[in-house]
């Protein structure tokens, strides 16, 4: 079985993909940079415990290493990289700063951008001729691109051709990718994930980015101000493309399993999801009514809802969102299609995200009461 090394490893998606790895025997380098009170090896545990609920998970082909993803090999002694990386190895690039304020421009572009070009650094020079480098980036990195967006390169462009700086910095990451591709004839993939929700099958659900990110304010607020109805500003018929977590692990695996892999590939649903049905789900499931509206000044607001908008600042550049991806390339290499979420199994990850909300509300308000 061929090693699988991955970067950013205790996130969301990678340890998601690392629990699976591990199911199979494959074995895994998990790099993982130190927490403020706990090890590279505590945090990665902590997350394949919290993905799978508390469930036992076997850590035998799991190697755990401290990094620093912006410094010179990564600060880890070369005997040790050069240990790592002998034989042919997949290693995949996950690590990346998912936020989109302004404040944190440096943070981002330093991340995403930086930290992909030493990661690029490392892998070259100490992986094998066949080893492969797979960056995992965005299908947002489209920008406020109309057409469908083709599983290939697109050229740099200036940040008002894109929502944020996280899409913009992913964009030049790839094309860090490609450079590499060209110049050095490194084996480089692009895998472009659209947003990643829960499992679609349990409904288990464990991230709290975008459409539940969305949810949590909801929650927050529904139980400050119960029974109220409030008007929030997203086009209720535009969709969002989210692919749920089981389903963007079974293509990594399948994307380990192929020996010849395209160079981009965007792992998106097919069928995409009305903002209507998760606003109504969003509502069914909490003591709010929500109303969505495509014209909605600032001016005619509630206080609520003023509240509401100023945290949505970001969800906001995602209201008004219909987006088309081309993936022959990921068809390409598919067995069988993945799952696609329904309304159903959207309604069911919200369910468990927000009855799980309610829970550690109710721990957080024991604990403070003892
Ligand atoms: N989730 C989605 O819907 C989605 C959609 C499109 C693309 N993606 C891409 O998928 C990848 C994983 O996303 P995710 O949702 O799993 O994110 P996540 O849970 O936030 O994980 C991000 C990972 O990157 C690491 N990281 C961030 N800054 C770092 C730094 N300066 N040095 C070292 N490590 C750093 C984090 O480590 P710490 O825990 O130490 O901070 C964490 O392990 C990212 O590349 C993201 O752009 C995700």
């Amino acid at each position: 079985m061929k090693t699988i090394i991955i970067n950013g490893a205790n996130g969301y998606v990678a340890s998601n993909f690392i629990y699976k790895l591990l199911e199979l025997k494959y074995k895994v380098i998990a790099l993982v940079r130190p927490g403020v009170k706990s090890s590279p090896k505590e945090r990665m545990e902590e997350a394949l415990t919290e993905i799978n609920d508390g469930a036992y998970v076997n850590t035998t082909n799991l190697k755990v290493f401290a990094y620093s993803l912006l410094h010179k090999d990564f600060l880890i002694p070369s005997k040790e990289l050069e240990k790592i990386f002998s034989g042919d190895v997949d290693y995949f690039h996950f690590a990346a700063s998912l936020k989109f304020d302004l404040k944190s421009k440096d943070e981002i572009f330093g991340t995403n951008v930086g930290g992909t070009e030493n990661s690029l650094n490392v892998f070259s020079k100490y992986a094998t001729e066949n080893s492969r480098f797979f960056f995992i980036g965005t299908a947002y990195s489209c920008g406020r691109f109309t057409g469908r967006f083709e599983e290939k390169f697109y050229p740099n462009e200036g940040i008002e051709n894109f929502r944020n700086y996280y899409e913009q910095s992913k964009r030049i990451a790839e094309n860090i990718v490609k450079e590499h591709i060209e110049k050095d004839a490194m084996n480089g993939h692009v895998i472009r994930l659209s947003q990643v929700v829960g499992d679609n099958k349990t409904g288990v659900t464990k991230t709290d980015y975008g459409i539940f990110d969305f949810a949590k304010r909801m929650h927050s607020l529904a139980f400050r101000h119960p029974n109220q109805t409030v008007r929030v500003h997203v086009s209720p018929t535009s969709t969002q493309n989210l692919i749920p977590i089981d389903t963007v692990v079974n293509y990594l695996i399948r994307t380990v399993e192929v020996k010849y892999v395209p160079t981009i590939m965007n792992f998106i649903a097919k069928n995409q999801i009305k903002n209507i049905h998760i606003i109504k789900s969003i509502s069914e499931l909490l003591p709010i009514n929500i109303v969505p509206e495509r014209q909605l000044e600032r001016e005619e607001m509630n206080a609520l809802e003023r509240i509401i908008a100023a945290g949505m600042t970001f969800t906001e550049n995602y209201i008004d969102t219909n987006l088309l991806f081309d993936t022959k390339n990921l068809d390409n290499i598919l067995m069988a299609a993945g799952h696609e979420v329904s309304e159903n199994s959207v309604y069911k990850m919200l369910e468990y995200f927000i009855e799980n909300l309610a829970a550690q509300k109710e721990k957080g308000a024991m604990i403070s009461a003892l």
